[in-house]
């Protein structure tokens, strides 16, 4: 009887262990997940949501479906400490009033397009010029202003959130219905996967990208200046007064653009340079060195040295453009009342160049019915020890 008993015990706690493991093996591990609750209502009555998507190693992406725009974005130091390393707002009133696109998806084309005009197929499309002379980020309502569709999944890879928008023919001056598709996974390696995916109905220009600010030190804390930078590329495309591409691709090298051995972001900053002035600090398209390969590759390295923190961007882009956040400038007060000072902040916008409708010798941003627009991101959070 008594061995009745335990072989029975054997046989259930067998099963058990079992079933456990399928569970295991189906779902992602028991400590990632993502989660949905209330963001707010924009001015014209949409309700939106916040995503927070947290991984087995506790680090923690905040995503609202106004904009697709990051909130925040927690990762730890070289301590274990986890801090939000990302500029933003509180609340989405904030960020519809007035936001230099904290965190959001910009579409449908990143950057500028000189004059707001170009010419496709023969026609040639007005768009907003909202800078300066320019369209820059989309135009008045951009990819970053509007509100998206969104499903979130768990899943082996990792916890995601699937942001949707169908841009309608004409809008914002752009020819064709532009049916835009972003994921943001995070894994359990400490990765944000930023995938793009877009269709049309008429030959479009299409460039879409992440605009988000990171200061690797801790939102709001000070400035970036002391972050390490290496660009895997060895030129850039440098631009008039109004940051427009002069169609150019130089060599970095004997210049303050040369990241490719890593450099403190403010050591060359404030020198008297042509192009350094135009930015007002950095503002540029670096062409990365991808050979012939059309993969993702490593675009860039950051390391902040008081925190250890480290962010890696690879993606099959052929641009980046690194902006130290020169326009911030005092005016905005963001998340928990920290004030933005000038350079509080970096973006790394993985791309295509700017100004490209207009640039014959620059790679290609059409995109044509029948064909798929993709492209992949992915920024990597480690530590330097
Ligand atoms: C991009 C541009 C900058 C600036 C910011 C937003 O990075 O290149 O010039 O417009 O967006 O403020």
């Amino acid at each position: 009887m008594e061995r009745l008993r335990l072989i029975l015990r054997f046989v259930l706690v067998a099963l058990v262990a079992a079933i456990v493991g399928c569970a295991e093996q189906e779902g992602p591990p028991p400590s990632a997940n993502v989660s949905r609750s209330p963001f707010g209502t924009t001015e014209s009555g949409d309700s939106v949501d916040v995503f927070t998507m947290v991984n087995a190693n506790g680090l923690e992406v905040r995503a609202t479906n106004y904009g697709g725009i990051i909130l925040s974005l927690r990762v730890p130091d070289r301590e274990g400490n986890f801090d939000d390393v990302v500029l933003g707002y509180d609340d989405l009133a904030a960020y519809e009033a007035d936001s230099p696109y904290f965190g959001a998806i910009v579409g449908r084309y990143g950057n500028r397009i000189a004059n707001g005009r170009f010419t496709l197929d023969g026609t040639t499309y007005e768009l907003a010029i909202n800078n300066g002379p320019n369209h820059l980020h989309g135009g008045v309502k951009g990819f970053d202003k509007v509100v998206w569709e969104a499903e979130s999944f768990d899943t082996h890879d990792g916890v995601s959130v699937v942001f949707s928008y169908t841009s309608a023919d004409g809008e914002e001056g752009y020819p064709g219905t532009l049916a835009a598709r972003v994921t943001y996974m995070l894994t359990d390696r400490d990765e944000l996967v930023v995938d793009y995916l877009g269709t049309t109905d008429k030959a479009t220009p299409v460039n879409l990208t992440q605009h988000t600010y990171f200061n690797l030190a801790g939102d709001g804390r000070r400035d970036v200046l002391d972050h390490e930078l290496t660009l895997n590329a060895q030129h850039y495309t440098p631009v008039d007064e109004t940051l427009i591409p002069t169609g150019a691709i130089a060599p970095v090298a004997g210049t303050p653009f040369d990241f490719t051995a890593s450099t403190a972001v403010g050591a060359r900053i404030g020198r008297d340079d042509e192009q350094l002035r135009a930015g007002g600090g950095y503002d540029h398209n670096f062409v990365l060195d991808r050979g012939d390969d059309s993969g993702l590759i490593l675009a860039a390295r950051v390391v902040e040295p008081t925190t250890g923190r480290v962010l890696e961007v690879h993606t099959t882009e052929p641009g980046l453009q690194f902006y130290s956040g020169n326009f911030l400038d005092g005016t905005i007060t963001g998340k928990s009342g920290r004030v933005y000072e000038r350079r509080y902040g970096f973006c790394l916008e993985t791309q295509h160049f700017p100004d490209s409708p207009n640039q014959a010798a620059f790679p290609s941003t059409t995109l044509r019915p029948g064909e798929e627009y993709r492209s992949r991101t992915v920024f990597v959070f480690g530590v330097d020890r």
